[in-house]
């Protein structure tokens, strides 16, 4: 286990079945229908990789990145888009895929800038949720694991760009959040 890890709180087992879960389900929901899965970078890129080899119907995709709160750990509820969509999504079955919802603000950032595209219908899909701590309603329509308040690494996840490559959930020390470097 990586030194700054504190508890491991999902391992790459347990992620992987609920991945395939998630994938069958969107399978039955989607079936006939022109899915558009965007992937929200960077955050979900390893999750967006997982989950749309466990969808057994054609699926499209493209990306979209919206600035960060950087190295804190507080959403400002500010975003500015740093990377579009690269197609059209107007008729489209758009599924959004996101990392983790914790205040909400993201997700519901992103839900108003795509419901002005005239997408045939947009719905969200997290990897994690973080209930307690919204800010925000926003609706999660698939949601892999509801997790406490605790700030979590690994499987795409970063703190300061770090542990993004690590395999599985990790809770992260305090004193990793703290140092710089
Ligand atoms: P929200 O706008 O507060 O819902 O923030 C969602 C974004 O905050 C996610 O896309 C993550 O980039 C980041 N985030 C929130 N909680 C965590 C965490 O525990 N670990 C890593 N990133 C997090
Ligand atoms: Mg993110």
């Amino acid at each position: 286990m990586h030194p700054d890890i504190q508890q491991i709180l999902l391992n790459p087992e347990q992620i992987q079945a609920r991945v395939i879960e998630l994938g069958r389900q969107i399978t039955a929901d989607y079936r006939d229908q022109d899915l558009l899965a965007v992937g929200i970078l960077k955050g979900a890129a390893i999750f967006f990789a997982d989950l749309i080899r466990a969808i057994r119907i054609p699926v499209a995709m493209d990306f979209i990145a919206i600035s960060s709160y950087g190295a804190s750990s507080q959403s400002t509820g500010v975003h500015r888009i740093i990377k579009d969509l690269d197609e059209s999504i107007a008729g489209r079955h758009v599924l959004l895929v996101e990392d983790i919802v914790d205040s909400g603000l993201t997700l519901r950032f992103l839900r108003e800038y795509l419901a002005h595209r005239e997408a045939a219908s947009v719905r969200t899909c997290v990897l994690l949720d973080k209930p307690s701590r919204r800010l925000t309603e926003v609706t999660v329509d698939y949601c892999g694991f509801s997790i406490p308040d605790e700030f979590v690494v690994g499987y795409g996840l970063d703190y300061a760009e770090k542990y993004r490559n690590l395999p599985y959930l990790g809770v992260l020390r305090g004193e990793a959040q703290l140092s710089e470097g």
